[in-house]
């Protein structure tokens, strides 16, 4: 992760008992937040009408979540605070309680490889496929050149087009698809490709005969992708059994597509919910999270976790198509502080918090599952919050009498 004040701290004992304002207050004190989102948070963090009607078509109100922050977090030898935007409850406090257990043996380590999208240009009824790929094949380097001269600020940026395939799916039909692959900085970059894809689809045409199909990304980007692991120590998670149990839960998600859909729709719990804090589509990492799932012809879970001698290892490796700049990341004020407070200083970065992220959740619930029951975690954590509501209202009204 990048380097930060070093008073920021992601392990902030209590943050839960304290009033919004408080939790607020001690954010405003890590001294990430700009006074722009200071004052838009204390407000209470609304997107206004205007920038909400020019996101969207045709308004008619704005719609709100929670907007929390999941502490413990330490990525890559650095304390790193989550957003999290999500209507489940439960999701940040087990992250943050699995990112506590896993920061007792170091934390999380990731990295992310070039931010490479994949774009496709289909063609149909080609007369001869065998034939029209190899012609294809020679002309790569001017099809990068055409694909580049259609994204000149991305390639100033030092991006641009990297590679090419060309697959036959039909011969029959003469269906052909082109991929390319394009280095997309720190831009989620599906306006990028897209561009791309029209741009060469012309001078890709006259090579192959046939027509000219769609020319859109794919959003099953697997040259654009994040890898995670961590350990966690018997210890910390509460006992040997925990940990075999652990492993086996995850046995259970590579042997059943039934249990691995459950498992990653855990993993998504945390993907998503960082997702949505920090204004990425959050439609495109699932289609592509759940499509890599089953790339190897039956539905695989995205992390998985071995016993070690002093507890369990997990890893994570999913594609992730995340920006840090464009999309919604400059003009939702709410976003803007978001990425003030996780600090990430590129899509790298943030794709490394997020897969992070997935996997607390995943091992929350695992260790949750494995142990009481999911139910009892629950309902323990919603006594909490009664207690914690009732204790500020308690509170409130001692002030509005005068008491202290
Ligand atoms: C609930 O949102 C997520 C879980 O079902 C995940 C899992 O079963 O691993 C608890």
């Amino acid at each position: 992760m990048s380097k930060k004040p070093p008073a920021v701290t992601s392990r902030i004992p209590g943050f839960y008992r304290e009033h919004i304002s408080n939790r607020l207050r001690v954010m405003i004190e890590t001294g990430l937040l700009s006074e722009e989102s200071v004052g838009h948070l204390k407000e209470g963090g609304q997107l206004t009408l205007d920038v909400a009607d020019r996101m969207s078509e045709n308004v008619i109100g704005v719609h709100g979540l929670p907007l929390s922050i999941a502490l413990n977090f330490r990525v890559n030898n650095s304390d790193v605070l989550v957003p999290m935007a999500v209507e489940e409850p439960s999701v940040v406090a087990a992250a943050s309680n699995a990112a506590r257990q896993v920061r007792m043996t170091g934390g999380f380590f990731g990295e992310a490889t070039a931010p490479i999208m994949t774009t496709q240009v289909q063609f149909d009824d080609v007369p001869d496929p065998g034939r029209a790929k190899g012609l294809v094949e020679a002309e790569r380097e001017r099809i990068f050149q055409i694909a580049d001269a259609a994204i000149p600020g991305m390639v100033r940026r030092g991006g641009g087009c990297r590679d090419l395939d060309v697959r036959v799916l039909d011969e029959d039909h003469g269906v052909l698809v082109v991929h390319l692959y394009v280095d997309v900085g720190d831009a989620m970059g599906a306006n990028v490709v897209d561009a791309v894809a029209e741009a060469v689809a012309p001078h890709i045409h006259a090579l192959t005969g046939g027509t000219v199909g769609l020319r859109i990304l794919s959003n099953l980007p697997l040259r654009r992708r994040v890898f995670v692991r961590c350990d966690v120590s018997v210890d910390a998670l509460g006992g040997p059994e925990l940990a075999d149990g652990i492993v086996k839960a995850s046995r259970f998600a590579e042997l059943d597509p039934f249990r691995a859909v459950t498992h990653n729709k855990g993993v998504m719990n945390g993907v998503d919910a960082v997702a949505l804090a920090m204004g990425q589509d959050w439609r495109s990492i699932e289609a592509g999270a759940h499509a890599f799932a089953s790339l190897s012809g039956s539905y695989r879970p995205l992390v998985v976790w071995r016993r070690t001698e002093s507890g369990v290892h997990g890893e994570l490796d999913m594609p992730m198509a995340v920006g840090t700049v464009g999309g919604s990341t400059r003009v939702h004020r709410g976003v803007r502080a978001a990425f003030e407070l996780m600090g990430v200083k590129n899509a790298g970065e943030l794709a490394i918090v997020m897969g992070a992220a997935g996997m607390a959740s995943n091992l929350a619930a695992l260790r949750a599952l494995a142990g009481e029951g999911i139910q009892r975690g629950h309902m323990r954590l919603h006594s909490r919050k009664e207690e914690v509501l009732e204790n500020a209202r308690l509170h409130a009204q001692k002030v509005e009498r005068g008491g202290t």
